[in-house]
């Protein structure tokens, strides 16, 4: 059993309220992205991919994406809340036209990307493009350089909704001014996009600090760590990343700009049942966009169901905006947290993770009292389990919760604040 050392847990707790509370900042407001971006990308899973005569199935063709975006209305995902379809890497002609300017590969999408655009639209979806700010998008496409601002008008005219602007084949110490003016090029078309930065990851890898209060003011969303792959190592390393700077991090998350940690590879080849229901957990704690990377014509059930969790779709997309934080970490269990709404006076509700990082084959319990968990309102809390469908009705802070959580797996509780003082 593992009990909670309360002195370590306050301590967190402590340094969680006073960094949440002093969040202040001059952010991008063009009126998008007042929660994480939700929908699909093609990446994780389909790559660059472009044989479409050996396998025409998985290619990056417009075939592909129209298929994607029929299926996330018909399995219900759009309705979920999955709204864009997102064309990653190698789209493109290997070079621009006669007049400079960007063409997608004619053999792949035969239509073009404005009658792509027009099909996704028609389904009642949003679309998406990717682009990068170098020379070279990292596939070796032609990047935006040198052409930022016709480059922003054609997204426009494609009825673009979203753009993410990569930052391979560029100088890291000259992307504060490219990716701003990349930005305000977007916006002084007119036609509002969302704007997915790649600008701080490449600048740590750089070794440069980023200026994250110039990249708030300018971008929706942007990448911090490594690309994800489709195994557990991968998810661990990002849940480690994201919970190891979670000072630096976590403050600069809120409505309208977010940290993203990559996609979901939920119902792919890397993660088990349970490893795939701690990444749904952990991104929705971390107000993470929802970006599903899978072949939706395949997924098995079990993990359809996952991404189609609307209790915690609820908490990822959670009108406060609020980045949870690890709050806790020994010997392999971990618990996250993340204040949600409703909120009463002082007294947030909050979603909590309780994972385990094991190895040694058997659920570990975990037994903790709310007021541990900073859960401190006196008028209780409705406490329910966001996998499993047990109610644990009005608990209080003294109150303690156990809870069993599988090997590499996740028990997920939202802790709704009491209103009427019952005690
Ligand atoms: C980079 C990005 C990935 C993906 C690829 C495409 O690695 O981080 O998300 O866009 O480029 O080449």
């Amino acid at each position: 059993m593992h009990a909670i050392n309360s002195e370590m847990l306050n301590q967190i707790i402590y340094i969680y309220l006073i960094s949440s509370l002093s969040a202040v900042c001059y952010c991008l407001e063009n009126g998008l992205a007042r929660t994480p971006p939700m929908g699909w990308l093609s990446w994780e899973r389909f790559r660059c991919n472009t044989d479409c005569t050996n396998d025409p199935y998985n290619c990056i063709s417009e075939r592909l994406f129209q298929v994607m975006a029929d299926l996330l209305v018909s399995e219900g995902y759009a309705s979920a809340g999955y709204e864009y379809v997102n064309i990653d890497d190698c789209w493109l002609e290997k070079h621009r036209g006669p007049a400079g300017q960007l063409l997608s590969d004619h053999k792949r999408f035969p239509n073009g990307m404005k009658a792509l655009s027009d099909y996704i639209h028609a389904r009642g979806l949003k679309f998406g493009i990717y682009e990068d700010y170098g020379n070279y998008t990292c596939a070796g496409y032609p990047g935006i350089i040198g052409y930022e601002e016709s480059d922003a008008i054609q997204f426009a005219a494609w009825n673009v909704d979203y753009v993410k602007l990569d930052g391979c084949y560029a100088q890291p110490y000259d992307m504060d001014r490219g990716y701003s003016e990349f930005g305000r090029y977007l916006n002084s078309t007119g036609k509002p996009m969302v704007y997915s930065c790649s600008w701080p990851v490449y600048q740590i890898y750089a070794g440069i600090q980023p200026n994250f209060s110039a990249i708030q003011s300018h971008c929706n969303l942007w990448r911090n760590y490594d690309d994800i792959q489709d195994s557990w190592a991968s998810v661990e390393n990002i849940i480690d990343y994201y919970g190891n700077n979670q000072d630096i991090i976590a403050p600069n998350a809120g409505p309208g700009h977010w940290n993203d940690p990559d996609m979901l590879i939920i119902g792919n080849f890397g993660l088990s049942y349970e490893q795939a229901k701690t990444q749904f957990a952990v991104w929705a704690i971390l107000a993470a966009p929802l970006l599903m990377s899978v072949d939706l014509r395949t997924i098995r059930p079990e993990f359809k169901d996952i991404l189609l969790n609307r209790k915690i779709i609820a908490v990822d997309q959670d009108p406060l905006g609020i980045q949870g934080r690890r709050i806790y970490k020994h010997k392999g269990i971990e618990i996250w947290s993340k204040p949600i709404s409703p909120v009463y006076q002082i007294y947030y509700s909050y979603a909590i993770a309780f994972i385990n990082r094991r190895t040694d084959g058997t659920p570990s319990d975990i037994s903790v009292t709310l007021k541990e968990l900073g859960l401190i309102n006196l008028s209780g809390y409705r406490v329910e389990d966001l996998y499993e469908n047990v109610d644990y009705g009005i608990l209080y802070p003294h109150t303690k919760i156990k809870v069993k959580v599988n090997p590499s797996g996740v028990v997920m509780l939202k802790a709704e604040t009491q209103y009427l003082k019952n005690v």
